[in-house]
């Protein structure tokens, strides 16, 4: 049985989110509607989901004394990775202590922070198909690990990155150094280390929301989303939608995959399986253990979307995974550089039929920022692609 508390009283059901972004924030906000009291950390005061949370708190998540004085003072009954920069040693150690329950679990989380704990783990634990790779620590070992079997194409990314940040193609020798170079400048935390991996040339890639959620007899039982397509522009998502037509065999595939990475993770909450599909073959590439950003489509294609979802898993309730309508979501961009921008043309998107649109109320706007997300809701992908993207263009960020 689940009891939840009422906010702000001593009985509180207290969730602790660790980043507040975008996806933080409608994780919050699924939380605050069941009445959840809700603390939204971030590195950066005025976060999107600091702006929707009962109390905010700004400290560096990735220091493990700030991390376990924050936690042990707040004392949140859960507690919310939304990013992958955290100091997940410590979590494991308070998780271990029995002072908080991270989620999905502690040991996911820190698999998880870089791209060597999972691609181990997937390739190596657990046999799934993956491009073949090699991690390296200089561009000597990028060199001779491209020459000892990885070959061209292939793509360099810092072990520690995320939305495409310092990856590059490779597609001859003269590449390799420039790629490297890139790397090191754009890795995070742990610089000096890449992986370099074999170019898949897939037709398609697709997002599986895999959910894990306790069941009526109070076992954990596994739930997919229908596919979500998605186009990376530089290792960045710019436009999903769902659903994504498959081949049975190769959707078939995609959950077997999708199940055993998500079982060995364990715990409960959302998952944002990433994987290659060309034909019937599948790759597994990577998996957030919580909700995905080419999944804000769901916000206007599922009963309830991956952030209800994420909330619902997560306080042990249960979870109706099924689509409701074709979507498809269009990334909107600062396109400027600066702070408190505003935004012209709302009225216009809104509009296009079927629309709907996020501002995540970021304070400050970088040209490549992910600043805002345009929706649409249509009787098929193709319209709702159309629709999605033409919202999108017509919000115009610029300075105030
Ligand atoms: N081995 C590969 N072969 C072909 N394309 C690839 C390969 N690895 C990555 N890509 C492309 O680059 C995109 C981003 O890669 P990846 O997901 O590993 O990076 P990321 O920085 O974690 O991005 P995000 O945080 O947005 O998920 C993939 O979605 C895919 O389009
Ligand atoms: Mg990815």
């Amino acid at each position: 049985m689940t009891t939840l508390g009422t906010p702000l009283s001593p009985h509180a059901t207290k969730v602790m989110l660790l980043g507040s972004g975008e996806l933080g924030k409608e994780v919050l906000i699924a939380l605050q509607r069941l009445g959840v009291e809700t603390i939204a950390v971030d590195r950066y005061d005025n976060a999107p989901g600091q702006q929707v949370a009962h109390h905010a708190r700004t400290i560096t998540m990735s220091d493990p004394a700030q991390l376990k004085a924050l936690i042990e003072a707040e004392r949140p009954h859960l507690v919310v990775p939304e990013i992958e920069a955290i100091a997940t040693p410590m979590l494991e150690e308070l998780e271990a202590a029995g002072t908080v329950r991270v989620i999905p679990t502690a040991r996911a989380a820190r698999l998880t922070m870089d791209r060597e704990g999972i691609r181990v783990l997937a390739a190596e634990t657990l046999g799934l198909p993956t491009s073949p790779y090699k991690f390296c620590n200089s561009l000597e070992e990028l060199q001779a690990a491209i020459d000892s079997g990885i070959g061209y194409p292939c793509i360099v990314k810092p072990v520690m990155s995320s939305s495409g940040k310092g990856q590059s193609k490779i597609d001859g020798p003269d590449d390799v150094k420039k790629a490297w170079d890139y790397a090191m400048a754009g890795g995070r935390v742990s610089h000096g280390r890449v992986i370099v991996e074999g170019f898949i040339d897939f037709d398609y890639e697709i997002t599986q929301l895999t959910v894990r959620a306790v069941g009526a007899d109070d076992q954990i039982v596994t739930s997919f989303c229908d596919p979500i397509g998605h186009v990376q522009v530089s290792g960045d998502y710019v436009e999903s939608w769902q659903p994504h037509p498959m081949h049975p065999a190769a959707l078939e595939k995609s959950r077997q995959i999708a199940k055993a990475v998500t079982d060995n993770l364990g715990g409960q909450g959302l998952f944002g399986v990433e994987l290659f599909v060309k034909g019937e073959s599948v790759w597994f590439s990577e998996v957030s253990p919580r909700p995905h950003d080419t999944g804000l489509v769901t916000l206007c294609t599922q009963h309830q979307s991956e952030f209800e979802l994420h909330a619902r898993a997560i306080l042990g309730l249960p979870v109706d995974t099924r689509l409701r309508n074709p979507g498809a979501s269009a990334v909107i961009y600062g396109g400027v550089e600066a702070q408190g921008i505003v935004f012209d043309g709302v009225d216009e998107a809104l509009r296009v039929p079927g629309t709907d649109l996020r501002l995540f109320g970021k304070p400050e706007s970088f040209t490549k920022r992910r600043m805002g997300v345009a929706l649409a809701r249509a009787e098929d992908v193709d319209t709702a692609r159309h629709n999605a993207k033409l919202a999108a263009g017509k919000v115009r960020p610029r300075k105030a």
